[in-house]
């Protein structure tokens, strides 16, 4: 998915969307059950227009959950983080994932999670 201005996300999920997920997470993709040590991965870039195309930029930020159920009872048995740009250790998130959790709440009959796998 590309966020464009205008969009209710656009702050700050403006760019361009890419979602990877380790083996366990596809088989929760497929399955709806998550098992623990399921990983999602939000790869979120900047983009220009150019050309008539539209060109990967910089990275703006990476969110990952993290299934462990013992581990985050708090939010859906999901660990939440956010890293600014390229950093592996600069957190974004302040709330243990709170806020994030909070907007994928409605996703609950999915295990919290808006991707679907694409046939
Ligand atoms: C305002 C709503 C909102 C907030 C806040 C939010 N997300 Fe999401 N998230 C989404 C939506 C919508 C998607 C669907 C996929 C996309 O955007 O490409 C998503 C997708 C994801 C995915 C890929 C798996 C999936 O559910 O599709 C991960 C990982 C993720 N978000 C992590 C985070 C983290 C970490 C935070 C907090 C730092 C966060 N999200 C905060 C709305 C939100």
């Amino acid at each position: 998915m590309i966020i464009e201005p205008g969009h209710p996300l656009e702050q700050p999920f403006q760019g361009i969307h890419h979602v990877y997920g380790n083996e366990k997470a596809i088989q929760g993709l497929v399955s709806g059950n998550y098992s623990d040590g399921s990983v999602l991965v939000f790869d979120l870039l900047n983009y220009a227009k150019k050309d008539n195309t539209i060109q990967e930029g910089e990275r703006k930020l990476v969110g990952v959950m993290h299934k462990d159920v013992n581990r985050y009872p708090k939010t859906g048995g999901w660990g939440f983080e956010g890293f600014a740009a390229n950093s592996k250790t600069t957190r974004l998130t302040k709330d243990g994932g709170t806020s994030c959790f909070g907007c994928h709440l409605p996703e609950k009959n999915s295990g919290y999670v808006f991707s679907r796998l694409r046939d």
